[in-house]
């Protein structure tokens, strides 16, 4: 990594670069992957705001387009590189045009190797988070380096950065960056580095001031939050940030993801439950619910011990949500396996589940264990799975039917007059409403339940 030229050097130099174009420089940013990867997005696009680039959303008309990728599925990463390969015909015409890769893909060595044979006109390459090196890299670039690469997985983003927010009421708050748990199908910790987490004070600022400027939703990011603050100098826990934040006052929910369930605690579930913010739902992504599979995954849990905490929460709050991640088909898993899941979503009665299909990550030690090439028996173990959680949401959203909850509205459908929103089980909700609401919180009385949303009706505005 180059450190020799001073940012503020490089954000000058640029901005009297861009002076000598015959047009406002525009640029494209287009964030895959998580929500973490989404809200670094957002920050490349603060910083290429702030040098003086226009932003647009269309990559035919952009002088820089920047992917910000994802690494965690092959299916994700050929998304990219095909995308890519589209942009070579932009590139034959406009040979001034940086196109910049950045993101998980950046971090993996099998991927710069393809990148330098068979993608010449990608000359900048930027690892995870590397939002504050991209003045100096596009510099290196306008300066004739035919390629910039920048690795940096150790530091924590400047908490100056400009940002370009995605919406207007919702908004991402990183709290940690990387991953330390190493789960053996997992690519993460490779192309994100080790755990590091924001300071507390910097966290609340931000939240307080998004609230000022009437954000109603503020959803904190980690690989794991649960292992917030333990890298700090003076050791800070994520229950403890969680009270410091719900004591900011004002109309909004406060939503995170993700957790880890081995660290998941009763005082974790205790604050949510007497915040006046926190939703009442917790992503508690289980994987699997057969206790060899965890193992093999190294989640480090097993199942009775997950479904303790869903069954002490619950005992305390009825109506507590879940939700969850699932891999399906993972090189291990036998039918016994994979019956053992359905068993644990039966007992759980997700909200939610994301699914997904075993995917092998080079590098990764599951991706030496010898592979299930079954795809047919692979891809009915996931029909199954949907089929259960399907009738198995229907029947457990019922118990909304007959009340009344907050909801934030978060989209709206001029022609059909429908809009949708999230309560603060963060349920799916659906209603008729004259008007466009996006934005506000209201009371909804919830009427019917399908297995993908709640149904209901406007009380007041
Ligand atoms: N840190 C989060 C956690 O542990 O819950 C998850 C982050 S990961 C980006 C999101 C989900 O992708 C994981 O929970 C897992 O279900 C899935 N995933 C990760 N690696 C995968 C792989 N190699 N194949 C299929 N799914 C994978
Ligand atoms: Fe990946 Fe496991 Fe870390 Fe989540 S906790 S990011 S699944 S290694
Ligand atoms: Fe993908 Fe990186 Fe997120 S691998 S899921 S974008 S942390």
């Amino acid at each position: 990594m180059s450190s020799t030229i001073q940012p503020l050097h490089n954000k000058q130099a640029i901005r009297a670069l861009l002076q000598r174009f015959d047009h406002t420089p525009r640029a494209h940013v287009q964030s895959f992957g998580c929500q973490l990867n989404v809200c670094d997005g957002e920050k490349y696009k603060g910083v290429l705001a702030d040098l003086g680039y226009q932003l647009t959303d269309t990559p035919e008309d952009a002088d820089v387009i920047l992917f910000n990728t994802c690494a965690v599925r092959a299916h994700a990463e050929s998304r990219v590189l095909g995308r890519l390969g589209a942009l070579k015909s932009l590139w034959e015409k406009n040979h001034d045009l940086i196109i910049g890769l950045c993101g998980c893909m950046a971090e993996e060595e099998e991927v710069r190797a393809q990148i330098r044979k068979s993608y010449p006109y990608v000359r900048m390459i930027l690892s995870a988070g590397a939002m504050e090196h991209l003045p100096e890299a596009l510099l290196q670039v306008y300066q004739g380096d035919p390629r910039h690469i920048i690795t940096d997985l150790t530091g924590i983003p400047s908490e100056m950065l400009p940002t370009v927010r995605e919406s207007d009421f919702k908004a991402s708050v990183p709290v940690m960056y990387g991953c330390n748990n190493f789960c053996t199908y997992c690519i993460v910790p490779y192309v994100r580095g080790r755990e590091r987490s924001r300071m507390p004070d910097a966290i609340e600022a931000e939240v307080r001031a998004l609230v000022e400027a009437g954000y109603k939703e503020i959803l904190l990011l980690g690989q794991n939050v649960n292992s917030y603050g333990k890298d700090l100098a003076e050791p800070f826990d994520f229950p403890a940030l969680l009270r410091r934040l719900d004591a900011i006052e004002g109309d909004y929910f406060i939503r995170f993801m993700s957790s880890h369930p081995k660290d998941a605690t009763t005082e974790l579930i205790d604050v949510m439950l007497n915040s006046t913010h926190i939703e009442h739902h917790l992503h508690l992504p289980v994987q699997s619910g057969s206790d060899s599979v965890l193992q093999a995954m190294n989640r480090r849990y097993t199942a009775s011990q997950y479904l303790e905490l869903i069954d002490e929460t619950r005992a305390k709050a009825p109506d507590f949500s879940f939700s969850s991640d699932l891999i399906v088909g993972f090189p291990t898993e036998t039918e016994a396996d994979f019956e053992a899941t359905l068993r644990l979503i039966a007992h759980v009665k997700y909200d939610n589940l994301y699914t997904f299909i075993y995917s092998p990550r080079p590098g990764t030690k599951a991706a030496d264990l010898p592979q299930c090439s079954d795809e047919e028996a692979i891809s009915a173990r996931m029909q199954r799975l949907l089929h259960v959680q399907r009738t198995l949401s229907e029947e457990f959203n019922r118990r909304f039917i007959g009340r009344c909850c907050t909801v934030l509205i978060e989209k709206y459908d001029p022609q059909s007059r429908k809009a949708t929103g999230k309560n603060r089980e963060g349920m799916n909700v659906e209603l008729p409403c004259a008007d466009d609401l996006t934005g506000n919180m209201v009371t909804v009385r919830i009427t019917d339940a399908k297995n993908w949303a709640l149904v209901g009706e406007l009380r007041e505005a």
